[in-house]
C-alpha cells in the first residue's frame, strides 16, 4: 500500500504538538510503519530538501530544521501522500484552512511545523533517506474497519 513521509520539525517538537500531530493522523486510519526522533545535521537537511537548494530562503530552510530535533515518519494507507498534504494543509500557514494542522497551529511559512512528501515518488525517495534500514512491516488488526 502507498506510503508518505512526514516530519514533525523543530518548532513542532519545541511547542508540544507531537502528540496531536500523530493522533490526527492515527484517528485517520493511517498506519505507522516508521518512527525515529532525531537531530539532523546540515548535510542531511540539505539532501532531503535538495529540489530547492536554488531558492533564496534554502540557507534559512536548512538552519531550521537542524535547530532542534525532529520526528521522523513513515505512515501507510490508500492516498496516503496526498491526503497527509490536506491534512497538514497549505505550505503558507496563512492560507492553509482551519481543521488542517499548519492552518491550526502555524503563522508562518517559514515554522510551519511540518513536512511531507509531495508525490510518491519523492515518498520513496525521502523514506530511503530517512529510513535506510527499512520500516517495520505489521498490519493494523482494524483495517477490516477501514477498507472495504
Ligand atoms: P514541505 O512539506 O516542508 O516540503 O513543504 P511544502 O511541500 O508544502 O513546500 P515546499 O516543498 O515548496 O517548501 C519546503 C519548505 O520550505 C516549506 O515547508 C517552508 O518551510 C519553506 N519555504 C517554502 N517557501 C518558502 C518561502 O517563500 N519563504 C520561507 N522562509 N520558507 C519557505
Ligand atoms: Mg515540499
Amino acid at each position: 500500500m502507498e506510503q508518505t513521509f512526514i516530519m514533525i520539525k523543530p518548532d513542532g517538537v519545541q511547542r508540544g504538538l507531537v502528540g496531536e500531530i500523530i493522533s490526527r493522523f492515527e484517528k485517520k486510519g493511517f498506519s505507522l510503519k516508521g518512527l525515529k526522533f532525531i537531530n539532523v545535521d546540515s548535510a542531511f537537511a540539505e539532501k532531503h530538501y535538495a529540489d530547492l537548494s536554488a531558492k533564496p530562503f534554502f540557507h534559512g530552510l536548512v538552519e531550521y530544521i537542524i535547530s532542534g530535533p525532529v520526528v521522523a515518519m513513515v505512515w501507510e494507507g490508500k492516498n496516503v501522500v496526498v491526503t497527509g498534504r490536506k491534512i497538514i494543509g497549505a505550505t503558507n500557514p496563512s492560507e492553509s484552512a482551519p481543521g488542517t494542522i499548519r492552518g491550526d497551529f502555524a503563522i508562518e511559512i517559514g515554522r510551519n511545523v511540518i513536512h511531507g512528501s509531495d508525490s510518491v515518488e519523492s515518498a520513496r525517495k525521502e523514506i530511503g533517506l530517512w529510513f535506510p534500514d527499512g520500516t517495520v512491516p505489521w498490519k493494523s488488526s482494524l483495517h477490516p474497519w477501514i477498507y472495504e
